[in-house]
């Protein structure tokens, strides 16, 4: 990831946003975090986006909204940031994993199904990496249960399934704005999506110390608000995200075309009925580890997303899943890596990871 280049290109668009905002002297739930909210949501396909001061507070904020509570069961892939699950622990409610597709990644709806019990509040799917998970079959079994599907859409801003935007795939929706995602601030922020005014109204509340009017709190909330710097510099990055979704994809299919004859490596599968936004380009790569030694030789930046599941991770050593619990979630940790992948990207570099990749296979 190289933010410096986007600077480059974008810089003065940034520091005018800014300065304006300094000139108003509104630094708070503004006029700035309002129209961000407005455009979030049209692009997300739903009418209410609200913003907030993480994606992790996102999820936090959305779980309580639906009505996750301690002793509840929530739902979620163990193949993920570790934030899906503590926003679940934070609210003291038990994250009952699930396991994967290998070829997506993601959370499937066999696993979902297996898992759920009479005491599963909610389900959480992670689009991982910028592609979405296969939401009918899902949702299906939600609405069968009358459980919330909540969208962890913290890398997939922009994805669709069946021609529909994340974000608009299950009750409620959580974006991060974290500086690297394909949508980043300068600095945390995040947002929620829903198409319900009743969640919107709850959320608005909670994002603000529970207050229902000013100084009349009806119950226990955050202070968890997106300020104006991060959305007005949001609002400016958002003119462009189109024009970088198309870049990364365009710099994906190169990869994926150079590295097609590699029978050491597996490139990212998209099902057809889905349009990925490869906030990651991810690969399966035999002997992962050394593979990833050879690349920072050769000055190739890459990263390991994730190397260890939830489930064994010491936060979740209490819910006793050993090794071989979730085969699918610890073979990826296993064998997945991301290459390097920003729109600004350029064909010679793609060209020099792809010939480093296939050198180190002896190709
Ligand atoms: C899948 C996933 N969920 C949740 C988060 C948490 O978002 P944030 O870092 O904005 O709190 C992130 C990003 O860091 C993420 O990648």
């Amino acid at each position: 990831m190289d933010l410096a280049s986007q600077y480059a290109a974008i810089g003065a668009e940034i520091r005018d946003a800014v300065t304006k905002v300094l000139a108003s002297q509104q630094f708070v739930l503004g006029k700035e975090g309002a129209a961000l909210e407005q455009e979030i949501a049209a692009l997300c396909g739903v009418r209410h986006g609200i913003g907030v001061a993480s994606g992790t507070d996102a999820l936090i904020l959305a779980l309580r909204a639906i009505g996750v509570n301690a002793g509840d069961e929530v739902l979620l892939p163990p193949f993920t940031f570790v934030a899906t699950g503590s926003a679940v622990s934070a609210l003291g409610a038990r994250p009952v994993f699930a396991d994967i597709d290998p070829a997506t990644y993601n959370v499937t709806s066999v696993e979902i199904a297996r898992r759920l019990t009479r005491n599963t509040r909610a389900i959480i799917v992670v689009h991982l990496y910028g592609l979405a998970a296969e939401m009918d079959a899902i949702r299906e079994i939600a609405e069968q249960h009358g459980v919330h599907v909540v969208e962890d859409n913290a890398q997939a801003i922009g994805a669709k399934y069946k021609g529909r935007p994340t974000g608009s795939l299950g009750s409620i929706a959580c974006l991060s704005f974290y500086p690297t995602k394909n949508l980043g601030a300068y600095g945390d922020a995040g947002m929620i999506t829903t198409d319900s005014a009743e969640l919107d109204a709850r959320l608005r509340s909670l994002r603000n110390h529970g207050q229902s009017s000013r100084y009349n709190s009806s119950e226990p909330g955050w202070n968890s608000r997106l300020d104006e710097i991060q959305a007005a510099i949001l609002r400016v990055k958002l003119r462009h995200l189109k024009e970088w979704e198309n870049a990364r994809r365009a710099n994906a299919a190169q990869y994926s075309k150079l590295l097609a004859g590699l029978a050491n490596v597996e490139v990212p599968h998209v099902p057809n009925n889905r349009e990925h936004v490869f906030h990651q380009y991810t690969i399966r790569a035999q002997r992962r580890d050394e593979l990833q030694k050879f690349l920072t030789e050769r000055k190739i930046g890459s990263a390991v997303y994730y190397p260890v599941p939830l489930h064994l991770q010491p936060i979740y050593a209490g819910l006793r899943h050993g090794a071989g619990s979730f085969p699918e979630a610890e073979k990826a940790a296993a064998e997945a890596i991301s290459l390097p992948m920003f729109p600004e990207l350029r064909a010679g570099q793609i060209e020099y990871v792809a010939r480093s990749i296939a050198e180190f296979y002896g190709k």
